[in-house]
């Protein structure tokens, strides 16, 4: 049997035998605050002992004997509010002290990002992760692409089979983005198991959880998003949770008990959720809602809010705002719950208190790409009544992929502790000196989590929404090199289609070459003047985002083949050590010139190896944003050169930065471009003419002769 786990199936049609009044509040933002200015707060009881509302002096009501009722609120602070019941009711009502803030601002406004599976991922590959999970007791299935019912066949698809020995009790999605995995117990054990594996890499990993005897199922579990795996596991009346990849266990207790039913009237787990702030609900099937800050193992127990016997499932709208699905008269209602004002106002007194009071920090984005060379400074802050041990603590899943530094400022006034911590975290692992196995090395990349905390957390403690971010350590997307074009350097488009180079300067064969110019992929050609060196500039892009200007070193070749042009500079005058690595040395063996030279095989001259010395004299054929190494061109012909480009220093970057020039040179005559083809026939033309001439002359001589002879 397929068992979806899709919202939905958790309406359960439960129905109990007593009815007892609740009410409810809510206003028009439905976000986490209430405030002063025009914000209708719309009260409403549900029940049939209704006298009126009672409510502070700050605050007015429309009509206070009415069970759905309006209440504006002039003045900030906690409004203590409930409805008066008739003394016939046995029933107490909750008082709420709703928390009403004084705000600045008439309105508010949002903008939403849809937090989906993928949306954190690297562009980490055209890799799409699944969204959905199924099993059955010996395989486990997943499902990501929209679903097309035509072909729905491929919609679904194995990634686990287990032996009849052993059964898939549940399944869910993995603490970090890729990672899936699945509880199994094993008939011939009484351990408990856990199967891991990474989406990409589909390798599945073993890990025994506890004994059977610890908690029964039937089993659910849940992943908590974590830099360090974090488990949580229930059954219908007692829930667990691990830290920091197992390492501990807790369970989730009210009171002195660990078991949730006993707490609830008897009644069982329905489900839960959590938010990206640690938030976590406990629903259960009688409606009763335990809170807790995850990572504190105390639930306390919130208001009623939902009738005991109404079908109630909650879930965590694309705003991370919890929201309420009810089943009323055969359909269903949608309704946010302030989950904010409802901890607010039960946790006013004193036991609830939070060991800081504000923890800020700049870790913002979902994903953080560090390229070679390259890293991320992050801080975080927390102020604390003085005294008060607490710090910041920064978790990762991978430690040897990121490095990090840690430095702290702190600070204590008027009895209060800031604590400022600051991470500088780079990758800096040298490419420059790997050997010939160094290819998997050289283009690896990796995604660390991280994950920012407070190293004491309280259910009243408020947590930022970012907690979690994933550091892509590889080639950021869309990066890319762009040769600048010269300020005073004209760059022309479309002003020929194709150009013949003559057979004699070309590398590969003898032949006359007609090129016809590709101008979408070669771009324009940059106009310069024969004489002139050129040397091209890099800049560094990110999409259509300016990153830096390029300073590694790069190598060009000619696309056609062509083999005339020159550097100015000689491995000598640039400061070699020894012999440099040039295209000639490079090109052995036959290799085209884009596998032939690299970052995988580059060597620098100015390392002192044991290299022989070599000739120094050869031009150096490696160029750089600081190198006196620039292209010169033919004197002896106008040409039309197409440079491929690439950086070939291999601690530069995880991208293959490659780019391509054009350049057409100007400046030598019609005539003088004859020359080097005609030069050979000035000289058999003028002695041709003097040979003629001569021929002339001595038949002009002989006709004398031969008409003095006749006369
Ligand atoms: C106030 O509410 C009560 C109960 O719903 C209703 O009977 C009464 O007519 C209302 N008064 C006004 C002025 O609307
Ligand atoms: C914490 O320190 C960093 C520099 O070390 C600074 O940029 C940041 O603004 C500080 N944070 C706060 C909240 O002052
Ligand atoms: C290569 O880059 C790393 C990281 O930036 C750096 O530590 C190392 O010194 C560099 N190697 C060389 C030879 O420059
Ligand atoms: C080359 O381009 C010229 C015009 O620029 C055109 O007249 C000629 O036919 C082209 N040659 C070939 C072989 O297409
Ligand atoms: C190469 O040409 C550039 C630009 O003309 C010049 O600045 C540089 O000094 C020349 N390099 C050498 C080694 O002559
Ligand atoms: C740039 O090239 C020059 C030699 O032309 C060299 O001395 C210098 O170290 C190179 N710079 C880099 C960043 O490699």
């Amino acid at each position: 049997m397929l068992r979806f786990g899709v919202v939905l199936t958790y309406i359960l049609l439960i129905y109990f035998q007593t009815v007892v009044g609740i009410w409810r509040y809510k206003n028009i933002l439905e976000e986490k605050e209430l405030f002063i200015v025009d914000r209708n707060i719309f009260l409403e009881y549900e029940g049939s002992s209704f006298l009126e509302w009672q409510y502070p002096e700050g605050c007015d009501v429309n009509n206070k004997s009415s069970p759905h009722a309006v209440m504006w609120c002039k003045a900030p602070g906690f409004q203590a509010v409930k409805p008066l019941l008739s003394d016939m009711s046995t029933d107490k009502e909750e008082e709420r002290h709703l928390y009403i803030c004084d705000s600045f601002f008439r309105l508010a406004w949002y903008a939403v990002i849809p937090l989906l599976r993928n949306a954190s991922e690297h562009d980490s590959q055209e890799f799409e992760l699944a969204t959905v999970l199924a099993w059955t007791d010996h395989e486990l299935y997943k499902g990501g692409k929209a679903l097309d019912w035509k072909t729905n066949s491929s919609y679904m698809s194995n990634i686990l089979s287990i032996p009849k020995t052993a059964t898939i009790l549940t399944a869910a999605f993995g603490s970090h983005p890729a990672s899936l995995s699945a509880l199994v117990m094993y008939t011939d054990s009484v351990q408990l198991s856990v199967l891991t594996s990474y989406e990409n890499e589909g390798v599945w990993k073993n890990r025994t959880l506890w004994s059977k005897n610890v908690l029964q199922g039937p089993f659910q579990m849940l992943f908590v998003s974590a830099a360090l795996e974090t488990l949580l596991v229930w059954n219908k009346d007692t829930m667990l949770y691990s830290f920091h990849n197992d390492s501990e266990w807790r369970y989730l207790q009210i009171m002195d008990s660990s078991n949730l039913s006993q707490e609830a009237g008897g009644s069982h787990i329905h489900h839960m959720i959590i938010d990206h702030s640690l938030n976590m609900l406990v629903k259960m099937e009688n409606n009763i809602l335990f809170f807790c800050k995850f990572g504190t193992n105390k639930l306390f127990r919130l208001p009623t809010w939902n009738d005991p016997g109404r079908s109630v499932v909650l879930y965590l709208n694309q705003k991370e705002q919890i929201t309420m699905l009810t089943m009323l008269d055969r359909s269903l209602h949608v309704q946010k719950y302030p989950l904010q004002m409802e901890i607010r106002s039960a946790m006013r007194e004193e036991v609830h208190s939070c060991p800081y009071i504000g923890f800020t920090h700049n870790m913002n984005r979902p994903v953080y790409y560090i390229d070679k060379g390259e890293g991320v400074e992050l801080w975080a802050q927390i102020v604390n009544h003085e005294g008060e041990n607490i710090n910041v603590t920064l978790s990762r899943n991978k430690d040897h992929v990121l490095h990090i530094t840690e430095s702290t400022h702190f600070e204590s006034a008027h009895h209060l502790d800031t604590t400022n911590k600051t991470f500088n975290i780079y990758q800096d692992a040298d490419y420059r000196d790997m050997t010939n196995n160094s290819d998997l090395i050289w283009n690896s990349s990796d995604i660390v989590s991280m994950e920012l905390l407070p190293t004491q957390i309280a259910n009243s403690c408020s947590l930022p929404k970012n907690r979690i971010s994933h550091f892509f350590v590889g080639c950021p997307p869309n990066r890319h090199i762009r040769v600048i074009k010269p300020q005073r350097t004209p760059c022309q488009m479309h002003t020929f289609d194709n150009y013949t180079i003559p057979g004699f300067v070309l590398s590969n064969s003898s032949k006359d070459l007609l090129v016809f110019y590709d101008w979408k992929s070669f771009g324009c050609v940059l106009r310069i003047h024969y004489k002139d060196e050129f040397r091209p500039d890099i800049e560094l892009y990110d999409g259509e985002a300016f990153v830096r200007s390029v300073d590694a070193n790069f190598i060009v070749w000619e696309n056609f083949n062509r083999k005339d042009y020159y550097f100015n500079a000689t491995m000598r005058q640039v400061a070699c050590l020894h012999e440099a690595q040039t295209w000639k040395s490079m090109l052995v063996d036959e290799k085209r010139p884009e596998e032939a030279w690299g970052p995988h095989n580059y060597r620098s001259c100015f390392v002192d190896t044991t290299e022989k010395l070599g000739n120094l004299d050869q031009p150096y054929e490696i160029m750089n944003r600081s190198s006196k190494n620039y292209l010169s061109f033919s004197e002896e012909y106008n040409a039309i050169y197409v440079f491929n480009l690439k950086i070939v220093d291999p601690n530069y970057s995880f991208c293959n930065l490659r780019a391509v020039f054009a350049v057409q040179t100007y400046g030598i005559s019609m005539v003088d471009q004859l020359s080097p083809h005609y030069q050979f026939l000035i000289p058999f033309l003028i002695s041709l003419i003097l040979l003629c001439f001569l021929f002339y002359r001595y038949t002009s001589i002989f006709r004398d002769m031969l008409q003095k002879k006749c006369l």
